[in-house]
């Protein structure tokens, strides 16, 4: 557990392959360096043994001294040696150079397809997160939450003289804070059910009446496309109404903020079934009856399913 770590190689195989070469050249070449200088000793210590000690001083072939032959035959061992060293066995000839130039070339192209791989990876995320941004930006300027606010009896009835029928402090109070600074998308004749125009809120009338007029800062329009297209800079444009209006933005909405008043009541004016195969319960918060309420109530919130 505790033993000594193994050392890890730094270099790879061809690498390795290559020093071990140098390294052996290198002592091939010492070698026929030192072949050199014991040959030239050898040669001069033949040359006194024969001359100054007069070792075989009889001795000749066909009249000249053995050493000469004695030194020729050295000398043709040391050239057949230089001859193995730098042409027989030569290391890092023409065929070794090739073979190197080769391994290198291929692990080159390896290295290339590997990087190349590797870029058409990255450009296949970059081209997806850019696909993915281009959607979300779009889904942002363009997809906005149109959502229908309304109270609505237990039989549906919203109006009666183009007035509500109610009065709920906490309905108009959450009334106010949900559509607090958005448009609010109405009919002719709820705007003209209104005193004076409601504050912080853009206002968006939809009529048939090409010469409708209206206080500055209320939009006209004449259709539910064209208040909704008016209204496309608000993430949450709101339909406050009426029936008309209602019953025509049911189709294309994507919430609706309904308080239900839980009583029947006279009325001529509707709002329309919510199709419970289309939209989704998504939050229900129930109100007693109270003091400053006549009648029980609940908000509850449907989202398209
Ligand atoms: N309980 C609630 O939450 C609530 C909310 C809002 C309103 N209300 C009640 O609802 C009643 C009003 O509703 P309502 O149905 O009688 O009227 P409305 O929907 O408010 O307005 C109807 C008018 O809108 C215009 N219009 C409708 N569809 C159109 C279209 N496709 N293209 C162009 N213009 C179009 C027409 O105006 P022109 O006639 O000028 O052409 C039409 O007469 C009132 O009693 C009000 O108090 C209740």
């Amino acid at each position: 557990m505790f033993g000594k770590k193994k050392p890890t190689p730094q270099i790879d195989k061809d690498q390795l392959e290559l020093i071990e070469n140098a390294q052996k050249r290198i002592k091939q070449k010492k070698r026929l360096y030192a072949h050199f200088v014991l040959f030239l000793i050898g040669a001069i210590f033949l040359i006194i043994a024969n001359t100054v000690l007069g070792i075989g001083k009889d001795f000749k072939l066909f009249g000249i001294d053995w050493f000469v032959f004695a030194i020729l035959i050295w000398l043709s061992l040391f050239i057949y040696h230089l001859f193995n060293v730098f042409v027989t066995h030569k290391f890092m000839g023409k065929a070794w150079e090739k073979e190197q130039l080769e391994k290198l070339v291929t692990k080159q192209q390896q290295r290339i397809d590997k990087l190349k791989s590797g870029f058409e990876k990255e450009e296949k995320l970059i081209a997806q997160s850019e696909v993915y941004n281009e959607k979300n930006t779009n889904s942002i300027s363009t997809k906005s939450e149109l959502t229908i606010i309304v109270a609505a009896a237990e039989n549906n009835a919203i109006g009666l003289g183009n007035k509500l029928i109610w009065h709920l402090s906490d309905d108009l109070k959450r009334f106010k804070s949900l559509t607090n600074g958005h448009h609010i998308i109405m009919g002719r004749k709820t705007f003209e059910s209104f005193p004076k125009p409601l504050p912080n809120r853009t206002h968006v009338v939809i009529t048939r009446q090409k010469d409708y007029k209206a206080p500055d800062g209320v939009i006209i329009v004449h259709s539910l496309e064209d208040a909704i297209d008016a209204s496309k800079s608000d993430s949450q444009p709101f339909i406050i109404g009426g029936g008309q209006i209602y019953k025509q933005a049911m189709a294309i909405a994507d919430r609706i903020e309904l308080t239900r008043v839980h009583h029947d009541f006279d009325a001529d004016t509707y709002f329309p079934e919510v199709d419970t195969s289309v939209w989704k319960e998504t939050a229900n918060v129930f109100h007693k009856k109270d003091d400053a309420h006549d009648y029980e109530f609940s908000f509850l919130t449907y989202e398209r399913k």
